[in-house]
């Protein structure tokens, strides 16, 4: 661990911002500039120099001070593949501590690897290192700072990065052909001046915080390319603290390929995605209509509704009178697709990468997500009636089990929220929503809990021993305690 004092952090900090001021003022700083330009693995090793750091670039075409990786928001797109070493020097130069999570990978949770139990405090720095294994299931995966208490602030500020590791998928013939497009879903707040946006304590927190700025990889409307009859792969990441997307995009289904773990059998037909905080998809578009521009929509999804007093909880079975509901935004635009003449005719892949079904459960385990806003001392978000304790350990598995965990959306006092539930170090596939089986197997790492209802998810616990975290991913709710320690033992 090096040690950088703080006179020399300070001196950093200004000369960077100056830097960033007067680029951007030439037009050569671009919020998005590094999202298309990856820094891939070669000969199998990613090794590469990571930094957080505060100061001034340019957002959507409007100067933004805000926290990045490496001066870029979103951060630079790392690129592995299954069984690479990756080693990252990671630096923190801001105001406050910080730390590096790896959303989705199988790697230990343990040492310097996706450990999300150590805190770099300012000016310090980490080396984080681990091997993918080479049956790594490929995919969408991404990372950001997981600091509790911090995480939303964060994360809000800019400290988002996409994690592609590639294999089996990118392989198939039609897919290795297709154009690829990355797409980071992040809403800001900005006041005039490119200051961020702060939440009052309350309401705004506890519903989780969004703002008006929603971007695509930093861009207002980005242009995305598609070859007539050919294929379009779009990676989509929602890297929003708390605001949802249901997109739709004009004229054209989606092709689902992939969902947070990885590839799934083959291509499933949507017209609407959504995706909760965290959640990512590949979807494949075919240029099948006559050449022209076609909008990528998000349309309006409530995820909360506000009660009245006296439902709830503590009122037993009387039931919850609702009230109205607040989150009512307006279709917006986030994309555009534009047709080219020129590209190579593709169809669609018939078979995709098969999704082994899972042995029974060994353990079944109820897990109630709810908070109660009466408690002294601010509003608690518990799971199983407690907020999170680093030093508790919640629940205790067996590496090499396989277990169902029931999440329960316990609703609340006031309001009801949807919850997405996110586990590390190992993926999961949904075996029932609310009592129905899902439309397709796919592997997962997060997954809404609608308000009033409950997801059953099947665990196989493998390789790894250690302790780490599962939470509610709108990171306003986890910073406010909903989330827990599971211990994997061997
Ligand atoms: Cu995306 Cu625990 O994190
Ligand atoms: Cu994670
Ligand atoms: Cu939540």
């Amino acid at each position: 661990m090096t040690l950088c004092t703080r006179r020399k952090f300070l001196r950093t900090l200004t000369v960077a911002g100056t830097t960033a001021w007067a680029a951007s003022r030439i037009g050569f700083v671009s919020g998005s500039s590094l999202v298309l330009r990856p820094m891939a693995s070669q000969g199998g090793a990613l090794d590469l120099s990571l930094t957080a750091q505060a100061g001034r670039l340019s957002l959507a075409g409007r100067p933004a001070a805000l926290y990045s990786y490496n001066g870029s928001v979103p951060g630079p797109r790392l690129e592995i593949r299954s069984g690479d070493d990756v080693r990252i020097r990671f630096a923190n130069r801001l105001p406050e501590s910080t730390n590096l999570h790896f959303h989705g990978l199988h790697v230990p949770p343990s040492g310097n690897a996706n450990n999300v139990f150590l805190e770099i405090p300012p000016g310090e720095s980490q080396i984080y290192e681990f091997t993918l294994s080479p049956h790594h299931r490929c995919g969408t995966y991404w990372y950001h700072p997981h600091i509790h208490h911090l995480i939303a602030r964060q994360v809000w500020a800019g400290l988002v990065g996409l994690l592609i590791v590639r294999g089996e998928l990118d392989d198939i013939p039609e897919i290795r052909d297709a154009d690829e497009e990355y797409l980071v879903l992040k809403d800001f707040g900005l006041d005039a001046n490119g200051k961020l946006l702060m939440p009052d304590p309350t309401p705004q927190i506890m519903q989780g915080r969004e703002g008006d700025l929603v971007l695509v990889n930093g861009e207002l409307n980005p242009t995305f390319r598609i070859s007539k009859d050919g294929l379009l792969r779009l990676r989509v990441l929602n890297a929003s603290v708390a605001r949802y997307y249901r997109l739709q995009l004009e004229d054209h289904p989606m092709y689902l390929i992939a969902t947070d773990g990885g590839p799934i059998g083959e291509p499933f037909e949507l017209r609407e995605l959504l995706l909760a905080p965290g959640e990512r998809a590949e979807v494949l578009v075919r240029g099948e209509r006559s050449p022209g521009r076609y909008r990528l929509m998000n349309l309006p999804y409530r995820r909360f509704n506000m009660g009245m007093m006296g439902g709830g909880q503590m009122m037993g079975g009387m039931g919850r009178m609702r009230g109205t509901t607040i989150s009512s935004n307006e279709p917006i635009v986030l994309a555009t697709l534009e047709y080219r003449e020129t590209g190579r005719p593709l169809p669609l892949p018939s078979r995709l990468v098969p999704i082994e079904p899972l042995p029974q459960a060994i353990q079944v385990r109820q897990l109630v997500f709810s908070h109660n806003m009466m408690r002294m001392g601010g509003d608690a978000f518990t799971i199983n009636g407690l907020s999170f304790d680093p030093k508790r350990t919640d629940t205790t598995v067996r590496v090499g089990t396989v277990e169902d965990w029931e999440i329960v959306n316990g609703g609340g006092m006031m309001m009801d929220f949807d919850h997405p539930f996110h586990i590390h170090t190992n993926t999961f596939q949904v075996v029932s929503e609310s009592d129905r089986s899902p439309r397709f197997q796919a592997w997962k790492d997060t997954v809404n809990v609608p308000r009033g209802g409950s997801v059953r998810v099947r665990i196989p616990f493998q390789d790894f021993p250690g302790r780490t975290v599962y939470h509610c991913h709108i990171l306003d709710h986890e910073d406010l305690g909903m989330m827990a320690v599971v211990e994997m033992r061997s």
